[in-house]
């Protein structure tokens, strides 16, 4: 059973290193892996905006990069006061890793955590799962 409060910690904690140097709205995240590992992301931006990338996919890389096959749960934080739940790309990117059942915890602005799932979160998602339906069509 993933520990969620150890989980939302490191979120915090790895907010720290977000570059938001143009919107200033820091987020952070980390994802326990499905054989027990944590790995932790922040968002990057850039001076050409469109090449931001959200802290949940760089958390998600990070644990893809390091040989990881799937995620068991995942927390995300945006600033102190401010509710963050993952954005509909990032949906995607955990849908590709995580089962519908892995449970995400994100964190509302009165300092509260909303705890959802990610098949909550992208209901109907298409992932790796409908590309394998199309080969027996083919
Ligand atoms: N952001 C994330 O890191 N995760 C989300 O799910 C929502 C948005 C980042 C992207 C950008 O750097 C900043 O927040 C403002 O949109």
């Amino acid at each position: 059973m993933p520990d969620l409060s150890q989980l939302r910690a490191a979120a915090r904690e790895a907010r720290e290193h977000a570059y938001a140097r143009y919107s200033n709205f820091t987020v952070g995240a980390a994802v326990e892996t499905t054989d027990g590992r944590r790995f932790t992301g922040a968002n990057i931006e850039n001076a050409s905006y469109g090449l931001a990338i959200c802290a949940e996919r760089t958390a998600v890389f990070a644990a893809v990069l390091a040989g990881a096959k799937g995620i068991a749960a995942v927390a995300v934080t945006g600033p102190d006061g401010v509710t963050t739940p993952p954005c509909g790309a990032c949906r995607q990117v955990l849908a590709e890793f995580g089962a519908p059942d892995v449970p995400l915890s994100y964190a509302r602005a009165d300092g509260s955590w909303a705890d959802t799932t990610l098949g909550e979160l992208l209901p109907a998602a298409f992932n790796p799962n409908s590309l394998e339906a199309a080969r027996g069509i083919a």
